[in-house]
Parts: structure tokens; C-alpha cells; sequence
């Protein structure tokens, strides 16, 4: 059973398949790697992002999962990370849906929940102290995202320059290590002699950059208080093959992209650089940081440094068109869509209809032949595009593996996966 819906199998050597899909016209991969499945070519299909980049087959390691509802895009990821474990690797993961945790019980750890009011807490501007008197970039960058998916539109000028004296304030205020709630404090109160330096005053400063302070307190003391407002929880297991951040208590809110991105900037800060281990970091649900335009921007901006500490990103949503549909042709949305794309060489794209597939073709490099064979793939079934290279591989689980995925029986209301 390949889940592929096609006629009846008859025998062919690789050479007349390879003719009949002209896609496929490839010799297999390679053989290192953890396995996914059957590459329906013939052969196993191994993969692995830090082989191929070494060898220099990829210009990145970053991946995208694309696909329908319930095609097994989470759960290929899932059976991944864990057989990528089984190689040293370490897996960080932004768990929109709680899905995660069954997964991450079999290796005996217990997932990061996050919720308004819980009682983990996580710093977003977490990372090395800072000392300089200019405001830190990442974090800088982190905290504008962060007001403008809040504000729901770009900072302007004015406040921008605020948003900097207030972190370097808060920084300089707080030992180096700025809270969300500190930058909110200098942003509602600044500094005459900082003002100053803007050639402003601090009435001024503080009017300017008031709307922005709101928003931001939203994290602090509003709705969303209670996940990202305070020092991150003293003791948390970071170092264990496995990290999920469950984000399932905000899954429904308006505020989704702002708390992801939160999350995936603490866990940025919080992966030790000087490590040799092969770490990757997936955002499950990417759609919701992607839909918006400041996260978003943040986000690529992250994935094109992560390249540099030996970190490979993994996103995984339902389709492309998302990203383009959010701005006209040519918007900076659309330019954002083609950046990821283009900062990730392996994109698995799982079935699609065939108006989805024919929008994304030219995003995702599929050729006519892809296009009309999406909308027939089965559960199961992707077509792997490995730089210019593409297969078609059926994803085998495991029984283990097939109970730890299983998100249809909690669908059905049938009890989740068990502990093994
Ligand atoms: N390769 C596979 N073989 C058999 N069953 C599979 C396979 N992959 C996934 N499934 C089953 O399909 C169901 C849906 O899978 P999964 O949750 O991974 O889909 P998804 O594409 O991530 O869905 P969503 O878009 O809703 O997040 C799961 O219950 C899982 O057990
Ligand atoms: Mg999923």
C-alpha cells in the first residue's frame, strides 16, 4: 500500500519509471541519515539535512512541510526528530496544537507548557548580558516585531528610536538582563539625559512611544501576562534530546503569532551555541507567525542566522498560498514567502488540490509533471524536493512511532497515544 492513488502496479525497471516521471529521474539520495521511508522508485529514502549541507549537495539545511489537512505532515516531523535523536541530534519544537507531548513523554520528558497566568515563564530577551551603549540588534528586532504584530501595522520612525533607548534603559537598569516589563517601564517613563541624545525630550519620548508601550504591556499585565514577563522558571531540562514549548492554552487566540514568536526567540537565546550537536528547531503551525508581517520578517531574519550556529529550521503548514494571499503581487509579504522558500533548499510537500499545487508551483520549483501528481498523493505520501533533486517517499512508522503520531484518535475522542 503506497497511498499513492494510482492504477495497479506492474513491473518496471527504474529506468521505465523514470521515464513515465520524469520528476523522479534521480538516483536515490544517499544512504546516511535517519530513514523516512520508501522512496516509491525503489530503495529506502535516507535524509539528512547536516550531511547534505556539509557535502555541499545543500546551501541550507532548513526544511518545509507543506500539505493538506491530515496528510501526516506533524507526524513524519515527529518520527523524525526522534530518529534523528537515535543520531545525537537535539529537536526544539513550537507546539501550537499540544501535540507534541506524547512524543516527548517516551523520552521522559515532561513538554513546556505555557499559559496566561501559568507558572512557567519564559525571558524572551533572554541571551548574554548586554553592555554595549547601543541597543542589542536581536533583541531590538524581537521587541519591534513584537509591537507591530501587536499594533497590527509598522512602526514609525519615532517609535522605533523610543523602543531602542527603552531597551538600552532597560538593559542598563537591570544588570544587563532586560525583562519585557522593564522595556515597558522606559518606554512609559524615559530618561531626560537618554531623550537627549534624540535631541527630544523626555515628555516627548514618552508620548511617542506610548501606543507602543500598551501594546507591549499586553504581555506584562494584560491578557497575555504570565508566559513571557518575568525571568525564565530557574531549572527547566533544556539539555535532554528533546525541548517542546505548548502553546495549546493560546491556540485559539489572536495572539498566537506574538507568543510563537516569543517562544522561538527565548529558545534562539537559549540553544548553546558552542555545542558540536546537530540541533533543529521546528515551528509547527507556522502559518499563524507567517500570516503575520512583522513576526514573519523576524522569523526569516532568524532562520538566515541560525544557518550560522549549526541549527536547521523545520516549518510546517497547510499551504503556501496563505503567504501569498496576504499581499498584493510584489508586496513585501509575498518577497517574505520567497525568502523562506529560497532559505529552504528541502521543501516535502504532501497532497494538494490541484488549484493549490498550480499556485505554489512556481514558489515551491515544481515541475507540470508535480503538479498534476499532488492531488492524488495519499496520507503518507510527499514529494521531497532536495535542492533540484525530487522523490516520492511513503514515510514509514513503526508501531511505536505509528501510536506516538496518532492525532486522529483524539480527533475520534479515543484515548491519545500511551506512554510506551
Ligand atoms: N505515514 C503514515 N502512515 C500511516 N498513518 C499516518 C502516516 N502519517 C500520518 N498518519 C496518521 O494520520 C493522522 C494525521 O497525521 P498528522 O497529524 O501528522 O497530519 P497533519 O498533516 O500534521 O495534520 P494537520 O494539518 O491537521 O496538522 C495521524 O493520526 C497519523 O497517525
Ligand atoms: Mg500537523
Amino acid at each position: 500500500m503506497t497511498g499513492l492513488s494510482l492504477p495497479p502496479a506492474h513491473r518496471a525497471t527504474s529506468a521505465h519509471v523514470g521515464a513515465l516521471f520524469p520528476f523522479m529521474a534521480e538516483p536515490v539520495l544517499g544512504a546516511t541519515g535517519p530513514y523516512v521511508g520508501r522512496d516509491l522508485l525503489g530503495g529506502s529514502f535516507c535524509y539528512d539535512p547536516f550531511d547534505l549541507y556539509a557535502a555541499g549537495v545543500l546551501t541550507n539545511p532548513n526544511m518545509v512541510v507543506v500539505g493538506q489537512i491530515g496528510r501526516g505532515k506533524s507526524s513524519l516531523v515527529k518520527t523524525y526528530l526522534w530518529r534523528q535523536s537515535l543520531l545525537g541530534a537535539q529537536a526544539w519544537v513550537i507546539d501550537p496544537k499540544g501535540e507534541y507531548g506524547p512524543l516527548a513523554r517516551a523520552w521522559g520528558v515532561e513538554p513546556l507548557t505555557l499559559a496566561p497566568g501559568g507558572k512557567l515563564r519564559l525571558n524572551p530577551l533572554e541571551g548574554a548580558s548586554m553592555t554595549a551603549a547601543r541597543p542589542d540588534d536581536r533583541r531590538s528586532a524581537l521587541l519591534a516585531a513584537l509591537a507591530e504584530a501587536c499594533l497590527g501595522r509598522t512602526l514609525n520612525p519615532r517609535e522605533r528610536a523610543c523602543l531602542d533607548v527603552a531597551l538600552t534603559e532597560a538593559a542598563q537598569r537591570n544588570g544587563g538582563r532586560p525583562l519585557v516589563a522593564h522595556v515597558v517601564d522606559a518606554l512609559l517613563r524615559p530618561d531626560e539625559a537618554r531623550a537627549g541624545a534624540l535631541a527630544s525630550d523626555a515628555r516627548t519620548l514618552s508620548e511617542d512611544g506610548r501606543e507602543v508601550a500598551l501594546e507591549l504591556r499586553r504581555l506584562v499585565t494584560g491578557d497575555l501576562r504570565g508566559m513571557f514577563d518575568g525571568p525564565t522558571t530557574r531549572g527547566l531540562r533544556v539539555d535532554g534530546p528533546l525541548v517542546v514549548l505548548d502553546l495549546s492554552a493560546v491556540y485559539g487566540s489572536a495572539a498566537l503569532p506574538v507568543l510563537m514568536a516569543c517562544a522561538t526567540a527565548w529558545v534562539q537565546a537559549t540553544l548553546d551555541r558552542s555545542t558540536p550537536r546537530p540541533r533543529l528547531l521546528v515551528v509547527d503551525e507556522a502559518w499563524a507567525i507567517l500570516s503575520n508581517l512583522g513576526v514573519a520578517r523576524w522569523l526569516q531574519a532568524c532562520w538566515k542566522l541560525s544557518r550560522a550556529y549549526g541549527v536547521a529550521n523545520l516549518a510546517v503548514l497547510h499551504r503556501l498560498s496563505d503567504l501569498r494571499a496576504a499581499g498584493p503581487a510584489g508586496s513585501e509579504q509575498v518577497l517574505l514567502a520567497e525568502g523562506l522558500l529560497s532559505d529552504s533548499e528541502t521543501r516535502v510537500v504532501y497532497a494538494q488540490s490541484h488549484g493549490e499545487a498550480a499556485a505554489s508551483q512556481e514558489l515551491l520549483g515544481l515541475s507540470g509533471t508535480e503538479v498534476d501528481l499532488l492531488p492524488r498523493l495519499g496520507r503518507g505520501v510527499g514529494l521531497w524536493k532536495v535542492g533540484r533533486r525530487s522523490f516520492l517517499v511513503e514515510h514509514r512508522l513503526s508501531d511505536l512511532e505509528a501510536r506516538l503520531v496518532d492525532t486522529d484518535a483524539r480527533m475520534a475522542g479515543r484515548p491519545g497515544p500511551e506512554r510506551p
